[in-house]
């Protein structure tokens, strides 16, 4: 897969999260899967938490030559949303951008192929990830880590289509094996399906879909 071009201004990285080794290991985890990921002709696409975009956009771009499919990206803040647009321009696809908070808005029917998520993950105070101050929502992820991402565990298997597929990126301290358990319960199965050890951060890819 190629890396997409970003250009963020020292103005949009005081607020933006700038791509970093999680952001590189999604992709990393897409392109091992990419194969497979067009023999299924995904039609509609999802990032939640798009950042810079890097992520989407590696994506749109990947599938770009092979299938039709649709991209849309959701980020609570607004310069990300921003810069998310700015960089599928840059690397010529199409990604649909909503400002919004998790999938609040996205109805059960609406039934994604790939969905991805490099959430806030960080072990912090669940005052934090309120928090408004600079890149905090970025990083903040509250006890265990796991206070943002698990809002949308158990609304994934409902805007996920039968043969779709979720990535999600987490740390040691989130707990993988215990996240792969609560998918269990939602009729889902999981697994790692790549590792890596960074600047005292370890970080795991989940790869979900649902039992059939
Ligand atoms: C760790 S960053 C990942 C950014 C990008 N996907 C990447 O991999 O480089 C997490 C992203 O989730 C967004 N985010 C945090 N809380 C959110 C929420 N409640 N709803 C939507 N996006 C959220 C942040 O603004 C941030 O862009």
């Amino acid at each position: 897969m190629d890396t997409p071009v970003i250009n963020l201004s020292a103005r949009d990285l005081e607020k933006v999260y700038e791509p970093s080794e999680d952001s590189f290991l999604l992709i990393d985890a897409l392109e091992a899967d990419l194969k497979v990921l067009k023999a299924a002709k995904p039609v509609m696409c999802l990032e939640i938490g798009s950042g810079s975009g890097v992520v989407i956009a590696a994506l749109a771009m990947a599938l770009s030559d092979h299938c039709q499919s649709y991209h849309l990206a959701i980020d609570i803040d607004r310069d990300a949303c921003k810069v998310t647009r700015g960089t599928a321009m840059l690397n010529s696809v199409d990604v649909d951008v909503v400002q919004m908070d998790l999938l609040g808005c996205i109805r059960n029917n609406c039934v994604f192929d790939i969905v991805v998520f490099n959430p806030p993950y960080v072990v912090t105070s669940d005052e934090e990830i309120l928090d408004a101050k600079f890149l905090f929502k970025t990083w903040a992820g509250g006890t265990n880590g796991r206070k943002v991402m698990e809002r949308v565990f158990s609304r994934i298997p409902t805007i996920l289509s039968d043969t779709g597929t979720f990535y999600l990126l987490v740390i040691k301290e989130n707990d993988p094996e215990y996240i792969l358990r609560i998918f269990k319960d939602l009729n889902m199965v999981g697994e790692i399906v790549m590792e890596r050890k960074i600047r005292g951060e370890h970080l795991y890819i989940l790869r979900f879909k649902k039992i059939k």
